[in-house]
């Protein structure tokens, strides 16, 4: 053998994407768009679960997060599981129970519904309980398995190490649906706990910045670095255009609507439709824009890796927290001042009129005239 030989034959290992190895060596199916329909993603029987399952990958989603789905049967249950990456799980459809299990044998479980949220602190055992004996329970979960994957890059040290995190456990309340209101400023109100039985019915806090009476609250579920939020768009508005980093996955939990996104200098904008079920990406400082189309408020749930309480990046910091201590995240500030929000009066023209197209189809009265100014109103108003 010569040298050209050994060379050719020893396969050197690089480019390695140690979380897109195990996905497949799971036999998942993999489902990547950029907005994606949770209730028609393909799965298949996934045998670490015992349940069938399927990865979403969404395009644009950052190197830090994924999602999982769960479609669990009538009557049946997940395998035990425990993992060194962090769940924050979104109910799509179905009732249940998650039990979760200690190093001291000490037990918590809560029942869940259709549109709960919850998060499994991190490495500690827990199996889902499909309540039904007729329906399925249909799961999805945000994760921050990419990150820890194709860190460790190791799967026995991620699914079957000892440690108990006991500074995540949280209050005995905290699997009850009760939480602590932990008051920060407009937008970056948090609701700590581990367990939401109901994103429909949770209060929200005003957050006059992003506009329109919009309103939100923060999350720190299970102590956790995975990020949580909820907002609020009321009947016949929308919210400002804005960017930030990569990574949340956006979930719609009441209502219907669509979101616009861009990239800066870009001609034309991606449009994405969504009802319950979708969830889509906006991506790495890409401007994107919610609107209302629904006779109803409508709700929507963005997941990621890092948050308000453990950022992990310097994008996130000054998206979240701002450049200096005290000043506002960069999301809320004017993108003429140096922040990444743009502002009504300054947006595209064509935005207003596809939505007040959207208004006259779904028979909902705009309510967005007071945010533009008089000069404004008679042009933007025009059919
Ligand atoms: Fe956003």
């Amino acid at each position: 053998m010569n040298q050209q030989a050994k060379i050719d034959t020893a396969k050197p290992r690089y480019g390695v994407d140690a979380y897109l190895d195990w996905v497949e060596k799971e036999g998942l199916p993999v489902t990547e768009d950029f907005g994606i329909d949770l209730y028609s993603v393909q799965t298949a029987p996934w045998a670490r679960y015992g349940v069938k399952g399927a990865a979403v990958h969404l395009k644009g989603r950052g190197d830090f997060a994924n999602m999982f789905v769960l479609d669990i049967p009538p009557g049946g249950a997940t395998s035990p599981q425990r993992h060194l990456y962090e769940d924050v799980y979104y109910v799509l459809e179905g009732s249940g129970s998650t039990q979760i299990e200690f190093a001291d044998g000490k037990k918590r479980s809560f029942e869940w519904g259709p549109r709960s949220l919850f998060a499994i602190p991190l490495n500690a055992k827990h199996r889902h309980f499909n309540a039904s004996g007729r329906e399925r329970a249909l799961l999805a979960t945000t994760t921050d398995l990419p990150l820890v994957m194709n860190t460790f890059h190791n799967e026995k040290f991620i699914f079957d190490t000892d440690f108990e995190f006991g500074d995540r456990t949280g209050k005995n309340e905290y699997f009850a649906g009760e939480g602590d209101l932990i008051t920060v400023r407009p937008g970056n109100h948090m609701w700590e706990t581990n367990f939401v039985p109901d994103l429909a019915a949770i209060e929200l806090k005003s957050w006059g910045d992003r506009g329109a009476g919009g309103s939100n609250i923060m999350f720190v579920l299970a102590d956790g670095t995975m990020h949580a939020h909820i907002s609020e768009m009321p009947v016949g508005t929308y919210k400002k255009g804005h960017r930030h980093g990569p990574g949340f996955h956006v979930m719609c939990v009441t209502g219907h609507g669509y979101s616009l996104a861009w990239f800066d200098g870009e001609k034309d904008f991606t449009r994405i439709d969504w009802k319950h079920g979708t969830v889509f990406p906006p991506c790495d400082q890409q401007f994107h824009q919610h609107f209302n189309a629904s006779q109803q408020p409508a709700r929507y749930l963005a997941t990621g890796v890092g948050g308000l309480r453990y950022p992990l990046t310097l994008s996130q910091r000054r998206s979240l927290l701002g450049v200096k201590p005290g000043e506002k995240g960069a999301v809320s500030v004017d993108i003429k001042e140096g922040g990444d929000q743009i502002e009504y009066t300054d947006q595209d023209a064509r935005i207003h009129k596809i939505w007040l197209k959207e208004m006259a189809k779904n028979g909902v009265e705009p309510k967005m005239e007071k945010y533009f100014p008089q000069a404004e109103r008679a042009p933007v108003m025009a059919k």
